[in-house]
């Protein structure tokens, strides 16, 4: 049993490596456009290249399979394309830098040690500081009233601030990352393990005043599957910094809730209260999302704790499920590796495609799977 899931993971980060030579090569023949592009979502099969919040992922998939193949060229394909990003340092009302600068210059200091990618980094991090709104959570500037919403991906966005607290000790970091987070999983996360996407804040006080859905809208009573994870990962990260109980707790709550709203094959829908119907269109993203975050956090957790194993097992089962032919299938037309990365809202109107942040998670993943802890 245990060789065929081996065999099976190998087959996909082979698999990997085909796609993303594939895409350095669309990448190098592309004239500069003044614009950053890169792998965003897949269209039949096909990669579109756009400038969007997600455009630090393909640099990090390209750290990962650097760490899952041992090959350097990776780290030198990075090193090429990496500054495309950096004007975006400069945008500190637009929360998603966090994105943008972790899983490309903060994870490339990580594994490179390049002094000149921890600075930038650095400023980009700096820089977060002004989307912050009275209270301390993230202004959310791509919604109208954007200064009044608190949103579910600042859970991920802080993360920038928690790499620039691990790398420099400065206080004001971990400060700024644990209040936006006690704020945002006050407003969102409900004792029920319930995630709200946004809320619209009390502009004069910051009290919670009324939820807001722009990505799962099936009901009023939405849960929209990828910010769940999104949720989840970045309550994983607060836990993995204090290691306090209240996070664990929160961790535990979200993982249940979860857990109970996946369809039959483990995967959720796209809006999770869609998961009950098998014929629902998935997001294998959020799954993807999921399953690095339980192996962090078991990985996190004391050999005596008692949730320690079953996260483990949990994220073994998932990444069994997403390493299938179902969730990576091995296509050589289709240019994504995790399919049913898809969401039927904005660009992806179909079950089957891929994003490229489900790529990401899929061997950010595979690499925590080696047992090795959240970095
Ligand atoms: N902006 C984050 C997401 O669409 O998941």
């Amino acid at each position: 049993m245990l060789e065929i899931t081996v065999s099976t993971r190998n087959e996909v980060i082979d698999r990997a490596v085909r796609q993303t030579r594939r895409q350095l090569a669309k990448l190098a023949s592309m004239p500069p456009s003044g614009e950053i592009e890169f792998p965003y979502v897949t269209n039949k099969g096909r990669y579109m290249m756009e400038d969007k919040w997600s455009s630090g992922f393909f640099i990090g998939l390209l750290y990962r399979l650097c760490q899952l193949t041992g090959d350097p060229l990776y780290i030198k394909a990075a090193d090429r394309l990496i500054g495309r990003i950096e004007p975006y340092k400069n945008q500190g009302d637009y929360q998603d830098i966090g994105f943008l600068f972790y899983y490309s210059y903060a994870l490339g200091y990580n594994l490179t040690g390049q002094e000149e990618y921890r600075k930038v980094a650095l400023e980009a991090a700096d820089n977060l500081f002004a989307a912050r709104l009275p209270g301390g959570y993230l202004e959310c500037n791509w919604l109208p009233e954007g200064k009044r919403y608190a949103g579910v991906d600042s859970m991920m966005n802080i993360r920038l601030w928690l790499w620039a607290y691990r790398v420099t000790g400065e206080e004001r970091y971990r400060a700024a990352a644990a209040r936006s987070a006690q704020i945002t999983s006050a407003a969102l996360m409900r004792e029920d393990g319930f995630t709200y996407e946004y809320m619209r804040m009390d502009a004069a006080t910051g009290a919670p005043e009324q939820p807001y859905n722009k990505n799962a809208k099936f009901s009023s009573e939405s849960v929209w599957a990828r910010g769940h994870t999104w949720a989840l990962y970045g309550a994983v990260q607060m836990y993995i910094l204090g290691h306090e109980e209240g996070w664990r707790t929160k961790v535990k709550k979200l993982s249940e809730f979860y857990l109970s709203h996946v369809c039959t094959d483990g995967v959720p829908a796209w809006d999770l209260m869609l998961s009950g119907e098998d014929t629902a269109m998935r997001d294998a993203s959020a799954a993807a999302i999921a399953c690095s975050a339980f192996y962090q956090f078991a990985a996190a957790l004391s050999p005596e704790d008692p949730l320690r194993q079953p996260f483990r097992q949990e994220a073994e089962r998932i990444l069994d499920t997403l390493t299938s032919a179902e969730y990576a299938p091995s296509d050589p037309e289709h240019e994504g590796v995790l399919v049913h990365a898809s969401t039927p809202l904005h660009v992806v109107q179909a079950a089957g495609e891929s994003q490229i942040w489900g790529d990401y998670f899929l061997l950010e993943s595979l690499y925590y799977s080696l047992e090795v802890g959240s970095k």
